[in-house]
């Protein structure tokens, strides 16, 4: 009989439909009482679709599932789903890397410019019918800009290979200097934003990264500074970040991400200068799709013994198991 699959959250149809072919799919987030689905089910499934955006994967849900194999999650990001914990009980885990690249490092100049030039707010303007009035403010600028990059992965050299472009310099932070990077590296986050007047954040979540950015590195950032978040919501001090933008500690933020998505707090909603996107950067259909594709052939090639695709570090494959 068919292998019974928990899917968590709702994936794209291309790999909804590679799914359905493959598995008996059980769909957790169409059920009224959850508690009561994974008592009857749970101790069936051996694998597990889900997404960096929706729910978690922790023990509380893994206690349901003493028979599952392998976490599929969609995204480049796996904080949602607790790895050291998947890994102490011999579960694989599978995140999509790669595919995303491209798409997030294009969100991410857009949202530079946009906020360097202030383009939502200059669309509101026109909207608003106030250019008859007089023209709109002047805008701060990318020109002779020094910008750090936090996390210096994939997608923050997908970053930098565009910045290259604009005629900026570059800087990084991350946890180890890389020797055929050729821009400067500063140890710390408080260097780099000393160093800088723009900050783009794009380091994986979770405990290690937590509130790395923090009222200190906002203030060496200084009143010039521009902080651009595509990471995950924790990696900001949120709280901080509103201090900073409200007492003019920095100029201005363009975020994608928040520490308690989807609610972004008001005080945020309430400032001219920060534009806000709903955790889109990598939100192409183009893009979900090959990223939802490659979470399906994670599971299908697991359970065809091939072995997982693209296992997260934690949870290195070491040969077949079961
Ligand atoms: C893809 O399957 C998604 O979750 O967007
Ligand atoms: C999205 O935020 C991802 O981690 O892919």
């Amino acid at each position: 009989s068919p292998t019974d699959i928990l899917m968590t959250a709702p994936m794209m149809p291309i790999a909804t439909e590679a799914l359905d072919k493959a598995f008996t799919i059980h769909r957790l987030w169409e059920q009224p009482d959850q508690e009561a689905y994974l008592r009857e089910v749970g101790p069936r499934i051996r694998g597990v679709a889900t997404s960096t955006l929706y729910g978690r994967t922790d023990a509380k849900l893994l206690d349901h599932l003493p028979n599952a194999e392998i976490i599929s999650s969609v995204g480049v990001g796996y904080d949602n789903v607790d790895a050291a914990e998947a890994a102490r009980r011999g579960i694989v885990v599978t995140n999509t890397p790669g595919v995303l690249d491209d798409e997030v490092a294009d969100l991410t100049i857009g949202l530079l410019l946009a906020t360097l030039r202030k383009i939502p707010q200059a669309d509101r303007y026109l909207r608003e019918g106030r250019w008859p009035e007089a023209p709109f403010p002047l805008s701060a600028t990318l020109r002779n800009r020094k910008v750090g990059i936090v996390g210096l992965g994939r997608i923050g050299k997908a970053i930098a290979r565009r910045l290259s472009g604009f005629d900026v310099s570059l800087a990084y932070h991350g946890r180890t200097q890389q020797d055929d990077v050729a821009f400067t590296y500063y140890p710390t986050a408080v260097g780099l934003a000393e160093a800088c007047d723009v900050l783009i954040v794009i380091t994986p979540g979770g405990a290690s990264t937590r509130h790395l950015i923090n009222a200190e590195v906002l203030r060496a950032l200084g009143p010039n500074g521009v902080l651009i978040n595509v990471a995950r919501g924790s990696v900001v001090d949120e709280q901080a970040l509103i201090e900073a933008l409200k007492s003019g500690t920095i100029l201005s933020a363009g975020l994608d991400v928040y520490e308690d998505e989807p609610q972004v707090p008001q005080e945020l909603i309430d400032l001219e200068h920060v534009v806000l996107l709903p955790h889109i950067a990598s939100a192409s259909v183009h893009t979900r799709n090959a990223m939802g594709k490659l979470a399906a052939d994670n599971l299908i090639a697991w359970f065809q013994g091939k072995g997982p695709l693209t296992p997260v570090p934690e949870t290195p494959y070491s040969g077949r198991v079961t």
